[in-house]
């Protein structure tokens, strides 16, 4: 029997109040361990589609099923809770706790899933020192740069491995370097089996990292490469990693040398 979609929508649609149609009949099947860009124009619903698969904002109308659970039906802590256990989510806007240093917001959700500390510490620090962040990790967020705080928000997505991430432009603050090294960390985690939902702009991310592109516009699918991009063994390994990046589900908390030195 095949294994169940990671995500499955149903004819979704969102509207805002006084606004047209954030969402208008949406549907999309995703494969455990498939990775997929989401692309289309400005206002073409790409972000309310993430907060509707992570039960951040539920649809008007349809249904959205993640790993087997309706979280369009899941109450506010219900849905915390699934986040908590299997999602982890870059914001376009990054939605950093401006009260918190940058090592407490990306340790956070280690301590919310009650992983011992030192084990957590480790992991921020691994990422952190990975994504080249490390020396600000008793700073605030406000201190930081656009492209320090995005680097920050994807170590905080990755801490407890999700099963399921969710990266609205993961690279749109960042220079070619640290979007490279984002780049080979999400290919890291792709290749060890995470599913991926990837909104982007960035053409080298998309071709490196993703098997599968959709085309939003008004709200709808208007395009999917679904079946006409083979997904194998090769496509994975043009993500461009070794293998020993950070991001992995398996193995231990220090994963191997950085792929890309900082
Ligand atoms: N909370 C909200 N209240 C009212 N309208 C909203 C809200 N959130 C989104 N919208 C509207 O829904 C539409 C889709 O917005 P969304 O943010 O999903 O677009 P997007 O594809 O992510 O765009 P961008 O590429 O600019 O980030 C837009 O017209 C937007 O104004
Ligand atoms: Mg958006």
């Amino acid at each position: 029997m095949p294994a169940p979609p990671a995500i499955a929508i149903h004819d979704i649609t969102k509207r805002y109040d006084g606004a047209a149609s954030a969402l208008a009949g949406l549907s999309l099947t995703v494969a455990p361990g498939e990775s997929l860009a989401i692309v289309g124009p400005s206002g073409s619903g790409k972000s309310t589609l993430l907060n509707m698969v992570a039960g951040l904002d539920r649809p008007s109308t349809g249904s959205v099923t993640v790993d087997g659970v309706r979280v369009d039906r899941l109450n506010e802590t219900a849905a915390a809770k699934f986040r908590r256990a299997r999602i982890g989510m870059i914001f376009q806007f990054f939605n950093l706790l401006d009260d918190l240093t940058v090592l407490d917001n990306v340790l956070l959700p280690a301590q919310l899933a009650g992983t011992p500390s030192a084990r957590a510490r480790a992991r921020a620090d691994e990422l952190l020192g990975y994504l080249g962040v490390a020396r600000h990790g008793g700073a605030y967020p406000g201190r930081l740069s656009g492209g320090e705080r995005q680097r920050v928000a994807v170590a905080r997505a990755l801490m407890n491995r999700p099963a399921l991430l969710l990266a609205d432009e993961p690279t749109g603050a960042l220079d070619s370097v640290a979007a490279a090294q984002v780049r080979d960390l999400l290919a890291a985690v792709n290749a060890d089996g995470q599913t991926l939902l990837l909104v982007t702009h960035d053409a080298a991310l998309a071709a490196s990292c993703a098997s599968r592109t959709v085309e939003l516009a008004d709200g709808t699918v208007a395009r999917d490469t679904h079946g006409s991009v083979a997904r194998d063994a090769e496509t994975t390994a043009a993500c461009g990693t070794d293998g020993s990046a950070v991001g992995g589900t398996g193995g231990t908390v220090t994963g191997g040398p950085a792929p890309v030195s900082r």
